[in-house]
């Protein structure tokens, strides 16, 4: 693939030489486009050595290629790390001051953008317009990670590690232009949950479960691409979440339990992909659990959590909501990964339910799922194998088909 690099001018530039690094082990054909202020930061003959090509900054550096337009075309896939503040700012006003921003306006390829600035720049009310601005226009902001900034301050506003970056880019690549994907999901409400909930022992210690949330971030991900208006609930996730601008995060399953019941009246779908602890400690002692000499393990008492995929479609008030669930099933004696699907559906009492069968590398933190999708009586009514993006999408086109036509929201 030929990709851009556009390296704008910021601390984190020093992270664009470990991405370039890798994208050109993957056998990526990669052009780095550096501002002049990133130049600052690492020089240009170290972009120039990694990735054998020639690194300029001004449209006036290559009059007779006419070289914005022609790295315009030339891209599938560009790739902004870091984008500062004021990168955000100038490819939001559509401003063409210097050669990555004029290429900026001539790609008719992917943009993904991997913002990274102090944790104050990254909140400030023109920061935000400007990224939903971008948003809009099918650009791919990166929700910058939290943690340890230049100085002494941590906050959000970190650049996401260059393996996250890189496995992000390539999807959105492989997935096409933003834009192009149908808006068949806009003026509906979303929310989806994600990952798995972790139910505390003691202070230090937990009951947990494999899930990623790359499933759930895929649901995300796509509703988000279609046009909806989309929150993801993430419990515990291992996975960088992708370009999903509103993620509530959550430990415990009484937390997501709580902020699924807090969005659910306002929502048009809600997706429970969350793996849920069936049960948790009846008790959660303040101190660590101490191992006494000679004595064996003392007894976890297990209470039951409340199924909250069933209390959802139980309780909804909102005309027209659709409930969606996921069963994770192995088969066993008593029947297979179907069967005890399909049981599920009717308990559950959800309008889908997407079976996987997981175990023996399937489903938990894989690229890949295969699907089957009921109704609450347990009939067949799609199924899907591939990415997790395919599924994602095939989950969607499901709910387009049996959510009753009534009008959007429009609040
Ligand atoms: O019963 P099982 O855990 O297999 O059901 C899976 C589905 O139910 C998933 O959608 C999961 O998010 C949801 N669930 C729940 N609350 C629980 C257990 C599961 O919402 N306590």
């Amino acid at each position: 693939m030929r990709i851009l690099l556009g390296v704008s001018g910021g601390v984190a530039a020093y992270k664009a030489v470990l991405l370039l690094r890798l994208l050109r082990e993957q056998g990526h054909q990669v052009r780095v486009v550096p501002t002049a202020s990133a130049l600052r930061f690492v020089g240009a003959p170290t972009f120039e050595a990694l990735s054998g090509e020639k690194v300029s900054t001004e449209v006036f550096d290559d009059v007779p290629q006419v070289a914005h337009v022609a790295l315009g075309q030339g891209a599938d896939l560009v790739i902004v790390a870091p984008a500062t503040a004021d990168l955000l700012a100038r490819a939001a006003a559509g401003r063409a001051d210097d050669l990555l921003t004029s290429t900026l306006l001539t790609v008719s390829c992917p943009v993904v953008m991997a913002p990274a600035m102090h944790t104050e720049m990254w909140q400030h009310p023109a920061t935000v317009a400007n990224v939903a601005t971008l948003r809009s226009r099918g650009v791919h902001v990166i929700e910058p990670a939290s943690g340890r900034l230049t100085g002494k301050d941590s906050g959000p506003g970190r650049l996401p590690e260059p393996e996250d970056i890189a496995r992000v880019a390539l999807e959105v690549a492989a997935r096409g232009v933003a834009p192009v994907a149908a808006q068949d999901l806009s003026g509906l409400r979303v929310v989806v949950s994600a990952g798995g909930t972790r139910e505390p022992i003691d202070p230090v210690r937990f009951i947990g479960n494999l899930s990623s949330g790359r499933q759930g971030i895929a649901l995300a991900c796509a509703a988000q691409d279609r046009g909806a208006d989309v929150t993801l609930v993430g419990a515990n996730l291992t996975e960088p979440v992708g370009d999903v601008a509103d993620v509530v995060r959550v430990g415990s399953t009484a937390e997501l339990r709580e902020a699924m019941r807090s969005l659910a009246p306002e929502a048009d779908v809600l997706v429970m992909t969350a793996a849920v602890a069936d049960f948790r400690p009846a008790r959660t002692p303040s101190s660590k659990i101490k191992k006494v000499p000679g004595q064996g393990p003392a007894p976890i008492e297990l209470v039951e959590n409340p199924d909250i995929l069933a209390e959802l479609a139980r309780e909804r008030e909102r005309p027209g909501q659709v409930v969606v669930g996921f069963a994770a099933e192995t088969g066993d004696d008593t029947g297979d990964v179907w069967h005890h699907g399909r049981a599920k559906a009717r308990r559950k009492g959800a309008d889908l339910l997407v079976i996987n069968p997981v175990g023996h590398g399937k489903g938990f933190g894989t690229d890949t799922n295969e699907v089957v999708i009921v109704d609450a009586e347990g009939e067949t009514v799609a199924s899907a194998q591939g990415s997790k993006r395919e599924v994602a999408d095939a989950v969607w086109d499901t709910v387009l088909k049996v959510r009753p036509p009534i009008a959007p929201t429009t609040d």
